[in-house]
């Protein structure tokens, strides 16, 4: 593929009335074509019953053992909204099956799906050892009629080196077919944005492959969505770049609230203006305790790694990464300046999930954040409606309470990091009463301020001043 297309998806959109996140579930015979998915994670999960809610006859492999029991009976090992449901109906219809064996599984599939993990390695640069193992085993059992799709976010020129690993297994004289389709969805939200993305990028040097992922997409689309096609490079680069400008615009936002601290400014009214402006878009402008999650510091030290091996330095990448930890600094600031010090002082924190609506603890702000807290001698206490679970091996020497309002128990001063919106009814008199001192740090500025100072808070914002 030369240049980059751009055309619209979506043909289907007067035929199917949406009803919920996706198309309505087709009963009946597969309208679509068969397709294997390698990885029952997040990104794997989704794009499977996604696809299978398209119409396409899907098989997803999953090698853990105990991972792959719950999903064959139709639960998803993980909180996200919408997927469990989205599995079990096509589980139930048919067009979804799940399995362990990958030679099996394959063949006869027209497009193979890799939607594996590629975490970062000690050097910060994404460890590809997943995927290769991948790509030797289905070296043995391709055909050369079938594609090779790579949804995993994976480093530029990945693309190429798979197709190198397969020609020199067999397949020089009938290459076989290799397009990137990184994968855009948030967590907690990502059934959404598989069925409504803002664009579709395919990168694969040829059109028939490229033709054949569009038409995936395509049975399913209702909305008209931009397709872009390009090379296997490019789209790997949109990846890495997408996330860490995502990443820099809300850095940008918790650094102009650290100065509408200090101004008396409303961050949220600046934030609010900036956003009418076409060029920079009112989305990722909501101040936090920095941003987490398992992509935006991977992608980022990435991009970073593969600049620095081609002799450039991304300054503006590098200081999203610091900048992120600075503001976890901030945060900390806060509660001291509001209690003297933080030495045997207790800390009641109300969220540790990177964010709202899901369970995932990874690079969540609150890990740092909770760790100067201890490190400075104070006592945490903390509550999350779903992450209690995973964060009792993350922060062990946390003690965490079985409800929101247990954190307030003779606490000095209470951190709100995740928004999620149960905080948003909190019995805050019971709270303030419950507490040594009524102090609150509102990262999220989910609470009213002056309904917080009526409850007897002493009510300290991010950026609201
Ligand atoms: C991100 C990208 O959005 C997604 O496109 C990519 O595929 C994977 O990485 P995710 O990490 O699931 O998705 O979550 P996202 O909603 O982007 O939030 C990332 C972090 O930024 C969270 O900690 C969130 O709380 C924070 N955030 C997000 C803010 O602090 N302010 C905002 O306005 C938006």
């Amino acid at each position: 593929m030369g240049k980059t297309e751009v055309e619209f998806g979506g043909q289907r959109a007067k035929e199917i009335a949406m009803s919920g996140p996706g198309p309505k579930s087709m009963s009946g015979p597969v309208k679509g074509i068969p397709i294997a998915v390698v990885g029952g994670g997040f990104v794997g999960l989704v794009t499977a019953a996604g696809f299978a809610q398209f119409g396409h006859a899907v098989v997803c492999i999953e090698n853990n053992e105990e991972r792959l029991k719950k999903l064959q009976s139709g639960h998803v090992p993980f909180y996200e909204r919408d997927l469990e449901k989205l599995i079990s109906e096509n589980l139930h219809n048919g067009r979804l099956s799940f399995t362990n064996d990958l030679e099996a599984a394959v063949d006869g599939q027209k497009a193979i799906f890799i939607a594996v993990g590629t975490p970062s390695a000690a050097d910060g640069r994404a460890d590809l050892g997943a995927l290769g193992t991948i790509a030797e085993s289905l070296a043995s059992v391709l055909t050369s009629d079938q594609v090779i799709v790579i949804k995993s976010t994976v480093p530029v020129g990945t693309g190429k080196s798979i197709q190198a690993v397969f020609s020199e297994n067999g397949h020089s004289k009938n290459p076989i077919a290799v397009v990137n389709a990184p994968e855009f969805l948030r967590e907690g939200n990502a059934v959404q944005d598989f069925f409504h993305p803002h664009r579709i990028v395919l990168g694969g040097t040829s059109t028939e492959a490229v033709e054949l992922v569009k038409h995936i997409y395509r049975l399913g689309m209702t909305d008209p969505v931009p397709i872009i096609t390009t090379n296997n490079e490019t789209a790997e680069l949109i990846k890495y770049s997408s996330n860490a400008f995502l990443a820099m615009k809300i850095g940008f936002i918790n650094e102009l609230a650290g100065l509408c601290d200090s101004t008396g400014i409303d961050v949220l009214e600046v934030a609010r203006a900036m956003g009418m402006d076409g060029r920079i878009g009112p989305e990722f402008l909501d101040p936090g305790p920095g941003w987490g999650g398992s992509c935006f510091r991977k992608d980022l030290s990435e991009l970073t790694g593969l600049a620095s091996s081609l002799d450039h330095t991304l300054l503006i990448a590098r200081a999203v990464l610091s900048a992120n930890e600075q503001h976890h600094r901030y945060v900390v600031e806060k509660a001291r300046k509001l209690i003297g010090s933080l030495d045997g002082a207790t800390i009641g924190v109300l969220g540790l999930a990177f964010k709202a609506n899901t369970s995932d603890m990874r690079d969540s702000p609150a890990i740092p954040i909770i760790n100067e807290l201890l490190d400075a001698g104070a006592k945490v206490q903390a509550y999350d409606p779903q992450a209690m679970e995973e964060a009792r091996s993350i922060i062990p020497n946390v003690s965490c309470v079985d409800s929101a309002i247990d954190v307030a128990a003779e606490a000095d001063c209470l951190l709100i990091l995740t928004e999620w919106q149960e905080f948003q009814m909190l019995d805050l008199s019971k709270m303030a009463k419950m507490m040594a001192t009524p102090n609150i740090v509102d990262t999220r500025n989910l609470l009213v301020p002056e309904v917080a100072k009526r409850h007897g808070f002493n009510y300290v914002s991010m950026g609201q001043a």
